[in-house]
């Protein structure tokens, strides 16, 4: 496989997986716990940052990976969507954080369903990119 992001290392994708992932679940966790002490202010500023961290993060990354590993990995092709619904989750989770001041229960559901398809997605995602190091292009 003839690329040089970086991204087509197994151990060096996997460990941006792993920080991402673990700012984001922590970042939650305390959302659910501000979220159920009745904190809304603090809730909603954890909501600002989940977001960010998924903005300047997670979707940084998703843009490097179609830039420059997926299209060297057909197989990769169909992961696509997950990309695609991230971007749609994150413009709809913020767009409604910004316009109702509050962790809405569309807020919520919207962040949670981000935190769930990710964990798939990368899990797909390191399982292709293992397929393709046994199998170069
Ligand atoms: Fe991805
Ligand atoms: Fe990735």
């Amino acid at each position: 496989m003839s690329i040089s992001c970086g991204l087509e290392q197994l151990a060096a994708h996997q460990a941006i997986h792993t920080s991402v992932t673990a700012d984001l679940d922590a970042a939650m966790r305390l959302l659910h716990v501000s979220m159920r002490s009745g904190s809304h202010n603090e809730a909603y500023e954890l909501a600002g940052v989940i977001v960010t961290i998924w903005t300047e993060r997670e979707l940084w990354h998703v843009h490097t990976e179609e830039a420059a590993l997926y299209r060297h990995i057909p197989a990769m092709a169909p992961l696509q969507r997950d990309h695609d619904l991230m971007e749609q989750w994150v413009c709809e989770a913020r767009s409604a954080l910004e316009r109702e001041g509050q962790v809405s229960a569309f807020v919520l559901s919207r962040l949670e369903a981000l935190a769930a398809l990710l964990h798939t997605h990368n899990q797909e995602e390191l399982r292709q990119l293992r397929l393709s190091l046994h199998d170069p292009l």
